[in-house]
């Protein structure tokens, strides 16, 4: 059992020596430090199709880890419209390619009517380092107030908001946190209890002279933990945002896309943010990422710095978007994920009926957390067990939370019944076997 925060990075990592795998021994040379691998003994993938992927080996895995391919794995639609438009053209945003406002006027159909202007880039990180960069600009103020175990990104920027990236030390004086927000630290009134957080964030920022520019959160909290309950609970905090005088920044980089059964985390909320940024599902697997503001907040910006993205707003990159948004709505993808979700939830409950072990299971959708341990002692240990264990049985899941306490689930948004059924025996059959 362990009790000691963890960097996101290192949850589920691999740490040791290459020995005889010459490809791993290549990986290490190649990255150095920098390499990140997942398991005590890392997988060579070679193939994806739907919620699988196959190894060197040709043995198959049930892919209820990564949220990039939310359609599945090489959708056959994301797949054409790249391959069409990259033997077409791909040009910087600077000539007009019709495909690329035909992508921003479809993506910008599913968002609020006033976030009307678009800033394509190519990575979560850049669409939140200019997300934040607005809100300076905006307000003429410099902090941020970021939940305990964020991540945002990892641009100099971005790693000051995301407390979860710091090994070390402790993160920067422009920033106040507070804890996510889980009823085990806020008690009943979880809504009050956070916005209260949040206000008394604010005004410390303002007495410590860096004046308070926003808050920026991911409404599913993916690294906190996931906290998705009671559907608009955040609203009050939104308040205390404006009330303060700052931006709400909405993170949809794990949320967006139909992942919590709505198109947006923001809108089971009920919440309007000044600011929208999306990346990781928006292309499928195709990098590419966006901010989502209005036009006043982008025009004050221009007014000081310019900005301009070689590879955002390419023609690939849009049709890529413009394949994710039209399949979700023709494959009917965010109410089956809904659906989908529902059953999954509903099967891990029945099972921490019968395991004490799992302290609860939260989320929305098809993004699911399940705690494991007791609520006053999270057991990571328990945690790493459980995914090592799922992972010799080809099922890939990754971690979460403050102490890394929670299985995190984010399978693809196209999961069949049968698929969910494989999932909750593999767990099942796990725990069992874990003292
Ligand atoms: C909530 C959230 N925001 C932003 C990012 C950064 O996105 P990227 O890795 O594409 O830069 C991540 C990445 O994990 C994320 O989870």
């Amino acid at each position: 059992m362990t009790a000691e925060p963890r960097a996101i990075l290192s949850m589920n990592a691999f740490s040791g020596e290459a020995g005889d795998d010459p490809l791993l021994a290549r990986r290490l040379a190649n990255m150095g430090a920098a390499a990140v691998l997942f398991y005590d003994k890392p997988v060579e993938m070679v193939s994806g199709q739907g919620a699988w992927m196959t190894d060197r080996s040709g043995a198959t895995y049930l892919d209820f880890y990564n949220n990039v391919p939310s359609l599945g794995h090489c959708h056959g639609a994301v797949v054409e419209a790249v391959r069409d438009q990259i033997g077409r053209l791909n040009i910087n945003s600077r000539y007009m390619v019709e495909i690329v406002d035909r992508y921003m006027e479809a993506l910008k159909a599913t968002l609020p009517s006033d976030l009307s202007n678009v800033v394509l880039s190519c990575t979560g990180s850049e669409a939140n380092d200019l997300a934040l960069r607005l809100a300076e600009v905006w307000t003429g103020r410099r902090g941020f107030v970021v939940t305990q175990t964020a991540y945002h990104g990892n641009t100099a920027a971005t790693t000051e908001i995301s407390p979860s990236a710091y090994k070390k030390g402790g993160g920067s004086p422009r920033i106040r946190t507070v804890p996510a927000p889980d009823p085990a630290v806020y008690g009943e009134d979880l809504a009050g209890g956070f916005a209260k957080a949040v206000a008394e964030a604010a005004a410390d920022l303002e007495a410590s002279g860096h004046g308070f520019a926003g808050m920026i959160w991911d409404s599913i909290f993916s690294s906190d933990g996931v906290h998705a309950d009671p559907q608009g609970f955040l609203k009050a905090a939104e308040g205390a945002v404006h009330a303060a005088g700052g931006l709400l920044i909405a993170d949809e980089v794990q949320p967006g896309f139909g992942r919590t059964g709505v198109m947006w985390g923001f809108e089971r909320h009920g919440l309007a943010p000044d600011i929208v940024t999306t990346g990781k599902p928006m292309g499928n697997g195709f990098p590419m990422a966006g901010t989502m503001t209005r036009p006043e907040i982008l025009s004050r910006f221009v007014e000081e710095f310019g900005y301009f993205n070689t590879f955002g707003a390419n023609p690939v990159a849009a049709a890529a978007g413009l394949a994710v948004v039209e399949t979700l709505r023709s494959e009917g993808l965010i109410a089956r994920c809904a659906a989908a979700g529902a059953t999954l939830k509903a099967e891990l409950e029945a099972l921490a009926a019968r395991d004490p072990r799992i302290a609860a299971v939260r989320g929305a959708g098809l993004f699911l957390g399940v705690s494991l341990g007791r609520e006053d002692a999270p057991d990571g240990a328990l945690v790493r067990a459980v995914l090592a264990g799922l992972g010799r049985r080809r099922v890939l899941i990754g971690a979460a939370g403050r102490y890394g306490e929670t299985l995190k689930l984010r399978p693809p948004l196209i999961l069949s019944d049968a698929e969910i059924d494989h999932f909750v025996q593999a767990l099942a059959d796990t725990l069992a076997e874990t003292p």
